[in-house]
């Protein structure tokens, strides 16, 4: 099993998310390609098995800057990844109301869009209410090891 993970940061948490990630994957047995920055060059070449997106929010529910230009290309590409089990992890603060994980939730829709399959729920983090948001997407993780292992995506 392939994995490639990409992320979308402005200060680096969603990073060190997706750092820590590639990690933990990697040691459950997995291969795992960190494509940083997020390219869709980068993820067509990768041709990974299943994508793992840490994606954070910023402005008013808006994507960070290194995620954007993956976004908008996806849109005009739109590269379709039928049935490629993918998960997300959303970085936000619940603090900002109504665009709450918004970033995240642009990826997943993307992603949705290009017909690839959701293994598991997105996972939101909120800023408010943790600070050790690497810590907390572990659980999360090895679930979404286990469904990518089983097939069950
Ligand atoms: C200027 C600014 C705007 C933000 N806007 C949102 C937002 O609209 N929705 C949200 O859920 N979080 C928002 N956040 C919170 C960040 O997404 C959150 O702190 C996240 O952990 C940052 O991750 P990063 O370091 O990868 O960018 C904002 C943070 C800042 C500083």
């Amino acid at each position: 099993m392939h994995l490639a993970i990409l992320s979308g940061s402005v200060f680096g948490t969603a990073d060190e998310v997706a750092d820590e990630a590639a990690e933990r994957c990697r040691a459950a047995g997995l291969q795992v390609t960190r494509i940083k920055p997020a390219t869709v060059d980068a993820l067509l070449e990768a041709n990974a098995d299943a994508i793992l997106v840490c994606c954070s929010t910023t402005g008013m529910g808006e994507l960070p800057a290194t995620i954007q230009d993956f976004y908008y290309d996806m849109q005009s590409r739109f590269p379709l990844l039928t049935g490629k089990p993918f998960g997300v992890i959303a970085l936000g603060d619940a603090g900002y109301g109504d665009t709450f994980c918004l970033g995240g939730e642009q990826i997943r829709e993307l992603l949705l869009e290009v017909q690839a399959s959701e293994a598991l729920p997105m996972l939101r983090l909120d800023a408010s209410e943790t600070v050790t948001p690497e810590e907390d997407a572990k659980p999360w993780l090895d679930d979404f090891i286990a469904r990518l292992r089983n097939g069950q995506a």
